[in-house]
C-alpha cells in the first residue's frame, strides 16, 4: 500500500487546520492508501482530535536526537508519541540548509524516533548544482548511508523520501524517469543492508501535485509521496490520495 504524507511546513492556523482536516477526512476514498499529516508541533493535539475516527495518521516535521534534557526548543520522540504521532520527517532539505543539519545528525534523529516507535521519514536529495555536476547518485547515497550505518538492522523500519532540492516548492518536478532512476538506486542500497528492502516505502517529494501524481506513482520504485504545497489544499491533496489508492 502506498503512503502519502502531507508536509504542512510552517503553515496553518486553528481555523484553517479545522477546515482542512475535516475536508480531507470526509473525502478519503473507502480503500485509501496510508495517509499522514505532518503538522507544526503546536497543532499536534488539535489534529490528533480532528483525525480521530478517520484513517489519517499524525506526523511531526522534526524530532530531537536526544531523549530528554537541557535542549531548549527541542521535541523528543517520546513527547511526540504521547500525542499519537506515528511519523516524523527527519533531514528535510530545509533543515539541512537553514539549520545546518548534517548526515550524522539526521541519522541520530532517525535512531531516536525508531527507539520510541515513531517512523522516521528520512529525506535525501541533491541540489541543482549537484545534479548539474553529475553528483546526484553520490549525494543521495552518502545521505542514506549515514542513516543505514547508525540504524543497522532497524533500517527496514524507516521511510525514505527522495526530494530533489531543485524540485521543492518550485513547480519543477522531476520527471517520472528521473525520479525512478534515483529510487531504484536507493532501493539497491537498502537491499545491501536488509532483506526487507522491497517493503521499505520510498516516497518522492518535490512539487508533486494533482496533475503529475499518477505518473510518478506508476513507477515501480515510487511507493508514495511527500507533499508540501499541495497538501494545504484539500481537493488537491485528495486527488493525490486517490491516485495513490487506485
Ligand atoms: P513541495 O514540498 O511539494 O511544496 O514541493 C515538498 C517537501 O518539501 O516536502
Amino acid at each position: 500500500m502506498k503512503l502519502i504524507a502531507g508536509n504542512w511546513k510552517m503553515n496553518g492556523s486553528l481555523e484553517a487546520n479545522d477546515a482542512l482536516v475535516r475536508a480531507i477526512a470526509a473525502g478519503m476514498p473507502p480503500s485509501a492508501c496510508d495517509v499522514a499529516l505532518c503538522v507544526p508541533a503546536p497543532y499536534l493535539a488539535q489534529v490528533q482530535m480532528l483525525k480521530s475516527g478517520s484513517k489519517l495518521e499524525l506526523g511531526a516535521q522534526d524530532v530531537s536526537q536526544h531523549a530528554q534534557g537541557a535542549y531548549t526548543g527541542e521535541l523528543s520522540a517520546s513527547m511526540l508519541r504521547e500525542f499519537g504521532v506515528r511519523y516524523a520527517i527527519v533531514g528535510h532539505s530545509e533543515r539541512r540548509q537553514y539549520h545546518g543539519e548534517t548526515d550524522a545528525l539526521v541519522a541520530e534523529k532517525a535512531k531516536a524516533a525508531l527507539a520510541h516507535g515513531v517512523t522516521p521519514i528520512v529525506c535525501v536529495g541533491e541540489t541543482l548544482a549537484q545534479r548539474e555536476a553529475g553528483q546526484t547518485e553520490e549525494v543521495v547515497k552518502r545521505q542514506l548511508a549515514a542513516v543505514i550505518h547508525v540504524n543497522g538492522h532497524c533500517i527496514s523500519e524507516i521511510v525514505v523520501a527522495y526530494e530533489p532540492v531543485w524540485a521543492i516548492g518550485t513547480g519543477r518536478t522531476a520527471t517520472p524517469e528521473q525520479a525512478q532512476q534515483v529510487h531504484a538506486l536507493l532501493r539497491k542500497q537498502l537491499a545491501a543492508a536488509t532483506a526487507h528492502a522491497q517493503s521499505v516505502h520510498i516516497l518522492y517529494g518535490g512539487s508533486m501535485n494533482a496533475a503529475n501524481a499518477a505518473s510518478l506513482l506508476a513507477q515501480p520504485d515510487i511507493d508514495g509521496g511527500l507533499i508540501g504545497g499541495a497538501s494545504l489544499k484539500a481537493p488537491d491533496f485528495l486527488q493525490i490520495i486517490a491516485a495513490a489508492s487506485a
